[in-house]
């Protein structure tokens, strides 16, 4: 599918909005599971949710979305559930292209690629080619991501540049690293969410979430509304940033 070559709309401006929320959505098994249901059903009602989300960010003032869809660990599950989390990828791509490009949303991918299959990268990249001229939100979904595997995977490649002779080893600083990165066009996250009422970042984002702001909610994910996320990004402008300095 060709991008949309018509103009865009502009997402809106919200005073003490997050520019960038990033969303571990988690829960999906155990709301399944109060439903006697198996724990695919969970991530298909999670998938639904996925689009009431997106189509809420430009009236928040959310410019940019990432959400973390399959972890570098998640190969662990059996292997019915993950063949089912692969089979989904590729149904939610297929069946939401032309829905995301004509309204004005730019998809991104960030995780290896290596390890997918060929089908699922064609699809993930015909969408980024789709949605490429898009930039009301930014949506990115993290597939066979880990904030760790990320750091080590553009360690490898600064390490080639040095070795080549590219990149010279006295300019490698904190600027230079995440130019690496699979999120190098990104910016930072300021609000991250995780929802299902565990409190930790399980390798999400590990680098780009140094200061941002975190928001552990009980909602299992298939319940998250865009009502709920309003309010937390209402909650948002309430907060003190102060990234380590002291008012003066
Ligand atoms: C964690 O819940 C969720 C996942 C590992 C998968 C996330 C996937 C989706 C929300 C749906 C697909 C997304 C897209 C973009 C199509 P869990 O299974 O660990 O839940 P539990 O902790 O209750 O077991």
């Amino acid at each position: 599918m060709k991008p949309d070559p018509r103009p865009q709309p502009q997402c809106k401006v919200v005073p003490g909005a997050p520019r960038h929320v990033a969303i571990i959505m988690d829960g999906n098994g155990r709301w399944a599971t109060q439903r006697g249901r198996p724990r695919l059903f969970g991530h298909h009602a999670g998938a639904r949710r996925v689009r009431e989300i997106v189509e809420a960010c430009p009236d928040q003032g959310v410019e940019y979305l990432t959400i973390f869809a399959f972890s570098t660990e998640n190969w662990k599950r059996t292997q019915v559930e993950v063949a089912g989390l692969m089979s989904l990828f590729r149904r939610y791509i297929t069946k939401e292209t032309r829905a995301l490009r004509d309204a004005g949303v730019r998809v991104r991918f960030i995780g290896d690629r290596e390890r997918l299959d060929a089908k699922l990268i064609k699809l993930m990249n015909d969408l980024e080619e789709a949605t490429s001229h898009n930039g009301l939100v930014n949506l990115t979904i993290a597939i066979n991501y880990g904030g760790r595997d990320e750091v080590a995977r553009a360690t490898h490649r600064l390490a080639q540049d040095v070795a080549s002779g590219k990149l010279d080893p006295d300019k490698v600083d904190e600027e230079t690293l995440p130019k690496y990165l699979d999120t190098y066009v990104l910016p930072d996250p300021d609000l991250v969410i995780r929802t299902s009422g565990e409190a930790r970042i399980s390798n999400f984002l590990l680098w780009q979430s140094a200061y941002s702001e975190y928001e552990f909610i009980d909602t299992l994910w298939p319940d998250f509304t865009a009502e709920e996320f309003g309010r937390l990004c209402a909650a948002f402008g309430g907060r003190e940033r102060r990234f380590g300095a002291v008012e003066t």
